[in-house]
C-alpha cells in the first residue's frame, strides 16, 4: 500500500481564505480587523520562525498583528505586566505567548494571566479544564490539536469507537489531543517517554497522532497496515547536503510507513500550517465574540 499523502498546506489554505472572507466582511460592515498580539522571550530560534508566520499570516488575512519581543532577562513581573495591558486593549482581541519561554519563568502564572476571552492558544488552565471535562466547552481550542483534528476528521469523517494511540503527552499537542480524541469517540491510549512494549500498541492504531519531538522514532513495522498517520514532530536533523546544514523531518519515519499506513502528513506541510490556519480562526472567533 501506498499511503495517500494529506496536503496540509491546500486544507490550510481553505481555511485561511474562509477566514480572509469572514474578515473582508466585517471590514466592510463597518467593523475593526480583528488583532493579534504576539509575545515572544528569548531568542529560541525555532520560536522566531514559527512567530513570524504567524505573523505573516495574519497580514494575509486582514488580522493586524502587534509583535512584542523581550529580552530572556525580562522579569516575570514586566512579562504579567504586558499581558495584563494587552487584557485591557480593546485592539487585541487574541494573545498568544509563544512557548516554551526561557527557563526560569512560570508558565502557568503567565498563561492564567490571559484573559479566558482572548486565549486563543486555549492553555488557560480554565479552557483545558473545560476541555478535559464531560459536558463543557471550551472557549478555544488549541491549534495544533484543532488542526490534527481537522485532519482526522477530514480524512475519517468519524472516529468513533476506533483505536487511537497518541505518542507524547505535552501540554501543547499530545494531552489536549487526547482528549478531543475522547471526545470525538474514539479509544484512545496516551504513551510517552516510560511506556513500555511501544511498538506493539502503535500497532494496535487505526490513527497515530506522533508527537514526542525524536526524528523517525516510528517505523515502519509499527504500524498497522491502513493507519491514518497524524506526524506531529518538526525536528531539526543535521544535513551537510542543505544550504542550512539541516532539514527538517517528523517523528515518523516517512517513507517507511508511507508504504504500510492508508494516509499519512508530510513535513514540512502536513499539520503546520494548519496550526497556523486555526490561530487565524481562532482570532477571528475572539473578535465576534467581543462584540456579542
Ligand atoms: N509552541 C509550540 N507550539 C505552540 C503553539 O501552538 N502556541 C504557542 N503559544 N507556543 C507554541
Amino acid at each position: 500500500m501506498t499511503a495517500k499523502v494529506i496536503d496540509g498546506k491546500v486544507i490550510g489554505e481553505q481555511i485561511r481564505a474562509e477566514v480572509a472572507a469572514e474578515i473582508e466582511e466585517r471590514v466592510r460592515a463597518g467593523k475593526p480587523h480583528p488583532g493579534l498580539a504576539t509575545v515572544l522571550v528569548g531568542e529560541n530560534p525555532a520560536s522566531q520562525v514559527y512567530v513570524r508566520s504567524k505573523q505573516k499570516a495574519c497580514a494575509e488575512v486582514g488580522i493586524e498583528s502587534f509583535g512584542y519581543n523581550l529580552p530572556a532577562t525580562t522579569s516575570q513581573a514586566d512579562l504579567e505586566k504586558l499581558v495584563a495591558d494587552l487584557n485591557a486593549d480593546p485592539k487585541v482581541n487574541g494573545i498568544l505567548v509563544q512557548l516554551p519561554l526561557p527557563p526560569g519563568f512560570d508558565e502557568e502564572r503567565v498563561l492564567s494571566t490571559i484573559s479566558v476571552e482572548k486565549d486563543v492558544d486555549g492553555f488557560h488552565p480554565i479552557n483545558i479544564g473545560r476541555l478535559a471535562q464531560k459536558g463543557r466547552d471550551p472557549l478555544f481550542i488549541p491549534c495544533t490539536p484543532a488542526g490534527v483534528m481537522y485532519l482526522l476528521e477530514h480524512e475519517l469523517h468519524s472516529l468513533e469507537g476506533l483505536e487511537a494511540v497518541v505518542l507524547g503527552r505535552s501540554n501543547i499537542v499530545g494531552m489536549p489531543v487526547a482528549l478531543l480524541l475522547v471526545r470525538a469517540n474514539a479509544t484512545v491510549t496516551i504513551c510517552h517517554s516510560r511506556s513500555k512494549d511501544l511498538k506493539e500498541i502503535v500497532r494496535r492504531a487505526d490513527l497515530l497522532v506522533a508527537a514526542v519531538g525524536k526524528a523517525e522514532m516510528v517505523k515502519g513495522d509499527w504500524v498497522k497496515p491502513g493507519c491514518v498517520v497524524i506526524d506531529v514532530g518538526i525536528n531539526r536533523v543535521e544535513d551537510a547536503s542543505k544550504p542550512r546544514g539541516y532539514r527538517l523531518t517528523g517523528d515518523v519515519a516517512y517513507d517507511e510507513v508511507a508504504e504500510v499506513a492508508r494516509a499519512i502528513t508530510p513535513v514540512p506541510g502536513g499539520v503546520g500550517p494548519l496550526t497556523i490556519a486555526m490561530l487565524l480562526k481562532n482570532t477571528l472567533r475572539a473578535a465576534n465574540l467581543a462584540e456579542k
